[in-house]
């Protein structure tokens, strides 16, 4: 077995279809797009986690507003990252932050902290980008979407110059802005990755925990499609310690309506509005999910989360970018999973797809 230099899939050489020579040395991939990827730049993926400034557990964060310091806060006390730089074009507000975290170091494991520039994206591991305009009340997140498209048109070109391992986007629309980043890079798909639903799978999650009184970590449930209001949740899949949602409701509560599931999905796609005009932004739950997949990709655990991820003929859906259960690992997308969806969520999930490609054509990217 060898990899696919480009996105790290492990492959039968004496299988693989496409090879190519560079070097005196044959290299294999797992599809076209891989190769044609790879010979347009060979260096870039051959010297990828070999170069001597590549640090496999550094992370870039651009854009250090509630998002961005929530999530470096989070970061520096898991101990995951060995080095963390802060990059806003508000420099002083990076700094800012900076010394700030670099005075809490004396009460968590070992990490360098520090403000920088797009340059300090080299060798970093992960560049996590939640610059931009966010949500206004009332706004939905498709009406962000040209203000921070031109922002991202800008940035992207700045980050990937410097080669960093992947991308990891939440700015908002996420979808729409992880197609727009994947297009704008070049990079290969496994390294743009939205944060899409790991926010909504885990509200889902801990609001499905509360009402069956289950510890949320083990309540297994996934939204799928747009990080947005055509979310969808998967009921027919949801499992509480390997029962279904519906029977464990049975067995140990009471039979569940459909009125009851209809609320607390819409608690789930309604809480980001919710929490906005309460406070004027979502800090803490997303930054945990930030760091959960950070934690996936640094630790190679080829973790199953909901990031959003350039589909390729999922049910007849392809061209764009939303989220369904992916494995993550260091290389980033492993693999998309075909989840189990009955009739309605199947709709649901081609509406979804539909709204976002909507978006996309009306875009000058
Ligand atoms: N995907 C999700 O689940 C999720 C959840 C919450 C927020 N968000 C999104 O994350 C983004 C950030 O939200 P926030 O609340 O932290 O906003 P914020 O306004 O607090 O912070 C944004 C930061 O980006 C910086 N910035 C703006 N343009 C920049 C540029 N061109 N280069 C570098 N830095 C730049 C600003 O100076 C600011 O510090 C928004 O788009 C928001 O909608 C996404």
């Amino acid at each position: 077995m060898v990899k696919d230099p480009v996105c790290g899939m492990e492959i039968d050489e004496n299988k693989a279809k496409h090879k190519t020579q560079h070097g005196g040395e044959t290299y294999y991939f797992c599809a076209s797009a891989c190769k044609e990827t790879f010979e347009k730049n060979p260096e870039k993926y051959l010297n990828r986690s070999n170069g001597d400034d590549f640090d496999a557990r550094k992370v870039a964060i651009v854009g250090t507003g509630q998002v961005g310091s929530t999530f470096a806060f989070a970061l520096m006390i898991t101990g995951l990252s060995s080095s963390i730089v802060l990059i806003d074009q508000a420099a002083e507000r990076a700094e800012g932050h900076a010394m700030d975290l670099n005075h809490s170091l004396p009460f968590v494991p070992p990490c360098r902290i520090s403000a920088g520039d797009y340059s300090d994206c080299r060798g970093a591991s992960i560049v996590v980008i939640t610059a931009g305009a966010s949500q206004k009340p009332g706004e939905t997140r498709l009406e962000l979407v040209r203000r921070n498209t031109d922002i991202f048109k800008q940035i992207i070109p700045e980050i990937v110059k410097h080669n960093p391992g992947m991308l990891v986007i939440v700015s908002n629309p996420v979808d729409i802005l992880t197609y727009v980043a994947l297009k704008v890079s070049g990079y290969s798909m496994n390294r743009i990755i939205g944060s899409g639903t790991v926010l909504d799978s885990a509200r889902f999650r801990s609001l499905l925990g509360k009402h069956c009184r289950v510890d949320p970590r083990n309540v297994h449930a996934y939204i799928i499609g747009e990080h947005g209001d055509s979310e969808v949740p998967v009921w027919s899949q949801v499992k509480i310690g390997g029962i279904s949602f519906l029977d464990y409701c049975s067995m140990y509560l009471r039979d569940v309506s459909e009125k009851e599931r209809d609320e607390i999905f819409n608690e789930v796609k309604r809480a980001a509005y919710e929490i906005i005009k309460r406070k004027g932004a979502t800090n803490f739950a997303i930054g945990l999910s930030l760091v959960r997949i950070a934690e996936s990709i640094l630790r190679d655990e080829n973790s199953v989360l909901t990031v959003s991820t350039l589909l390729d003929d999922y049910y007849d859906i392809g061209d764009v970018c939303l989220s369904v259960p992916v494995i993550l690992n260091r290389n980033g997308v492993a693999k998309t999973l075909k989840i189990g969806l009955d009739q309605s969520e199947l709709a649901s999930l081609r509406a979804s797809a539909k709204v976002l490609k909507n978006v996309i054509k009306g875009l000058d990217i």
